[in-house]
């Protein structure tokens, strides 16, 4: 249906670039880069960082922008259909459902991380957590927040639970509104008021100076020399490197079925060799030079290397939300500057979250026929039951849970099917012609090469070692504590259901379609 002419599309280029961009930069770049670098070894962490985006995100960026506008010529704007368009055989509708799946977990636990941003903002602009003094209060304050610790600053979960509706239907009623008239207007407006307080908060951070002369290592001039002095002698440690690539993945949406989506609404002869490029260079700067000079440079700063290191060690999320609150109050117009962190956040995420909502509503729409409007509100309804596991049991690790097969391998999975697919079913020649058609400029020929036999060998390698280093044991429960196994079987047989309804959607819309072809 979406031939006949009504497809939707971007407004226009710049439009399209924003929206990208949106796509890829978010809580990723600002809360879990930091975080990544820290706990593997600052500058140690960037070399292979680097290398990675050299020979998987650039490649892999522009496969899926290839993978999406093709799939786009054929009427599909999701996965299933098309790995479909690439490779006629049954089995590649429900290779191509990973990309439903895994954008729909992430979705779901990204969404309810993406309402504590905007909670916090509130907090900050009113001066909640300003008396606080020690990392334990800062954190207690998190997890009394989140309903983790019995209440001590909140009576109950009440405030994050409003929080996450305003969040949740900010994200539908965008959802709603289409490709131009939702994603594309929010990204005009997010991603700039985004860039412009990152560059605000990242002066201010880099003016801190030595804010203790008493403690003059604490300055932010040794928070940049943690991040970019490379200590070689950490590159021999194999988890850095397989944190590198995660990183990549993440932080670029590779591997999850969503960029493919946005490439989609292209039309057919646009560019996006240059496309492709401009989406990840912005991401880099994001993360690498805004990203790499808040959250690390501040919390070395005012509480020193080692400090930094454990912190960063606890926890995915306490550099942005328990550092960085505690630093706010000691600062004058914290409030203020605390209030812009949080609100970037927000606006990272919101612009990466409705990302993840597309590619159903998508599929939905044209693969099933059903309205826009009814394949907003069914996904809606879908997510917001799931949310809840996320939400009452985040203490019990769902959140971890989902993301470790969502968030972490899956990525990897799909991003090796999809190259293999491209590159090498489709036919590397046809693919190749594919991604430069249009083109602002040529794909440099090295790439062929790399995408073809690089990038895909890299892949199997990193997924065969994650899949013995990580996958099994998470697999086994190994270190997971008595008590929260049920909870961790709960998560998992929901991922089995949600992956089963998908599979049999996508079974019903191809015995509808194409029963007579
Ligand atoms: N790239 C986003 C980030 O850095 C995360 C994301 C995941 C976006 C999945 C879209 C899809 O936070």
């Amino acid at each position: 249906m979406s031939q006949n002419g009504n497809k939707e599309a971007w407004g226009s280029r710049i439009g399209l670039i924003l929206a990208v961009a949106g796509n890829a930069v978010g809580l990723g770049n600002f809360l879990r880069f930091p975080v990544q670098a820290a706990q593997n070894g600052g500058g140690a962490f960037m070399i292979p960082y680097f290398l990675f985006f050299l020979i998987l995100g650039i490649p892999l960026m522009w496969i899926e922008w290839g993978i999406g506008r093709h799939g786009g010529k054929h009427g599909h704007n999701s996965a299933p259909g098309m790995f479909h368009v690439l490779w006629n055989n049954p089995a590649a509708k429900y290779l191509g459902s990973l990309g439903l799946f895994i954008s729909l977990i992430i979705l779901i636990y990204y969404t309810y991380i993406e309402s504590w941003t905007l909670g916090y903002s509130f907090f900050s602009i009113t001066g909640k957590y300003f008396n606080i003094e020690s990392f334990d209060d800062m954190r207690t304050f998190l997890y009394s927040y989140q309903g983790r610790t019995e209440s001590v600053f909140f009576a109950n979960i009440l405030p994050a639970y409003i929080f996450l509706l305003i969040t949740f239907g900010l994200n539908f009623w965008i959802l709603g509104r289409g490709i131009s008239g939702g994603i594309e207007k929010l990204a005009k407006i997010a991603m700039p008021l985004l860039f412009i307080f990152g560059i605000v908060i990242a002066i201010r951070v880099i003016t801190f100076g030595t804010p203790d002369p008493a403690l003059p290592d604490n300055n932010v001039l040794n928070g940049f020399g943690f991040i970019w002095n490379p200590r070689l002698e950490e590159l021999g440690n194999p988890s850095v490197w397989l944190a590198a690539a995660g990183q990549i993945f993440f932080t670029l949406s590779l591997g999850m079925g969503t960029i493919h989506t946005y490439a989609s609404y292209l039309k057919a002869k646009d560019d996006i060799a240059l496309s492709g490029l401009t989406t990840s260079a912005t991401n880099e700067f994001a993360e690498v030079v805004l990203g790499g000079s808040i959250a690390i440079p501040a919390a070395v700063a005012f509480f020193g290397v080692s400090v930094t290191t454990q912190i960063a060690l606890g926890g995915a999320f306490d550099l942005g939300f328990v550092s960085l609150p505690l630093i706010f109050s000691q600062i004058p117009f914290g409030e203020v500057f605390g209030f812009l962190w949080f609100l970037l956040l927000f606006f990272a995420g919101i612009t990466s979250s409705v990302a993840m909502g597309q590619p159903i509503i998508a599929f939905l729409e044209d693969e099933l026929g059903v309205t826009k409007k009814k394949a907003t509100l069914l996904l809606g309804v879908l997510v917001f039951i799931c949310i809840n596991f996320v939400v009452f049991f985040l203490k019990n690790g769902v959140l971890d849970e989902m993301d470790y097969w969502a968030g972490t391998f899956g990525l990897v999975v799909f991003a090796f099917i999809e190259c293999v697919l491209f590159m090498w079913v489709f036919k590397g020649k046809k693919a190749w012609d594919e991604m430069n058609e249009g083109g602002d400029i040529r794909i440099p020929k090295i790439f062929y090469y790399i995408m073809k036999y690089v990038t895909p060998v890299v892949l199997f390698v990193i997924m065969v070692w994650w899949l013995i280093k990580d996958a099994f044991p998470i697999l086994m429960l190994h270190g997971v504590s008595e008590d929260n196994i049920p909870y961790i079987w709960g998560t998992r047989f929901l991922m089995l259901i949600l992956a089963g309804l998908i599979l049999f959607f996508v079974k019903l819309a191809w015995d509808r379609k194409y029963k007579n072809a």
